[in-house]
């Protein structure tokens, strides 16, 4: 069914997993993300950015996303990821989404704050459940480039200010992740003894970690195998994000990892079969590359496989 991430967020944070949350931006992403899930029995947040609206006509998403659930029986959120405004937002809401993020996180703080709030009263009234963020995550989110020396970290007792005043149901958290496929220079690390702090604070309280992607290597050295150019890119160790979810961590965000997984097989594959040109040949194999590549993350780095 249609769900919000309420329920699945207190399961998930009781049993110290996260839930995954996929962006996605065409049916074949959807359908490996989805099959995957169905394979294993696990709950799964479907997100659609301003990005991903503009690529695919929100309609087309919409009507995705209810017929992965028809085929597939599992418990779906539908989110918002990266709202940039409360008009973006109430048009998801009133489209049918189930979660919106709002995020303000490039607002002085009071202003985020307001921003937050007028958002949670709008989805609240509906039944639908907010993310916001605090805090600034290092590297290129949408149309926001955010400098990794501007970056700052999540302060863990304005986090409990932040969560009183504006009502949100779930927190995004900067701890030293990124997005895209170039996380760290030198060794991966993430401030742990930050994460546990906001977790002690902010008991029972579902966060958020965005930048979240493995980059997994193998799917790099396919791409640049096959004609890529994608040096040094590196990603957040599943390890790390195992202990996140073990933390106050219930929400997981991974985009990144898909294009990889899928670009690296579409690569392979025009590479290996010259005279092909049926794009069902090429995007199944993106495909298939997609369901193996998240039954791997949903199994063995988040743990919510079998939950539902
Ligand atoms: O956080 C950003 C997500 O990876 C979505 O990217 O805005 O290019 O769709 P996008
Ligand atoms: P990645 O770029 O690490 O996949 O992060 C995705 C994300 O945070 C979407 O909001
Ligand atoms: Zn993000
Ligand atoms: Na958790």
């Amino acid at each position: 069914a249609l769900v919000t991430t309420k329920e699945m967020f207190r399961k998930a944070y009781e049993g110290g997993y996260a839930v995954g949350a996929f962006n996605v931006n065409n049916m074949e992403i959807v359908q490996g993300i989805v099959d995957a899930a169905k394979e294993v029995r696990s709950p799964l947040i479907l997100q659609v950015s301003a990005g991903a609206r503009k690529y695919a006509k929100p309609a087309y998403l919409k009507k995705l996303v209810e017929a992965a659930i028809i085929d597939s029986d599992l418990d779906i959120a539908l989110h918002l990821d990266h709202g940039d405004s409360f008009e973006i937002c109430k048009q998801c809401i009133d489209d049918g989404f189930t979660s919106v993020m709002i995020d303000g996180s490039h607002l002085p703080y009071e202003e985020n704050i307001a921003l937050v709030k007028q958002v949670v009263e709008y989805a609240h009234a509906r039944g639908v459940v907010v993310e916001a963020e605090l805090g600034k995550l290092a590297g290129v989110e949408d149309e926001v480039n955010v400098k990794a020396e501007d970056a700052t970290y999540t302060d863990p007792k304005q986090a409990v200010d932040f969560v009183k005043r504006s009502g949100c149901d779930s927190l995004a958290i900067a701890i030293g992740t990124s997005h895209g496929a170039y996380k760290f220079k030198g060794e991966p690390k993430l401030d742990f003894e930050r994460l546990e702090t906001i977790t002690k604070l902010l008991p029972d309280y579902p966060l958020v970690l965005h930048g979240a992607s493995t980059v997994i290597p193998e799917f790099v050295e396919m791409c640049n195998a096959y004609g890529g150019d994608i040096p040094g890119a590196q990603g957040v160790p599943e390890e790390m994000l195992r202990r996140a979810g073990s933390l106050g961590v219930c929400k997981i965000n991974i985009d990144t990892d898909l294009r990889l997984a899928m670009t690296a097989a579409i690569r392979k594959y025009l590479h290996d079969f010259p005279a092909e040109f049926d794009p069902r040949k090429y995007l199944g194999v993106g495909r298939d590359a997609i369901r193996s590549m998240v039954r791997h993350k949903l199994v063995d780095v988040l743990g919510s496989d079998g939950k539902m």
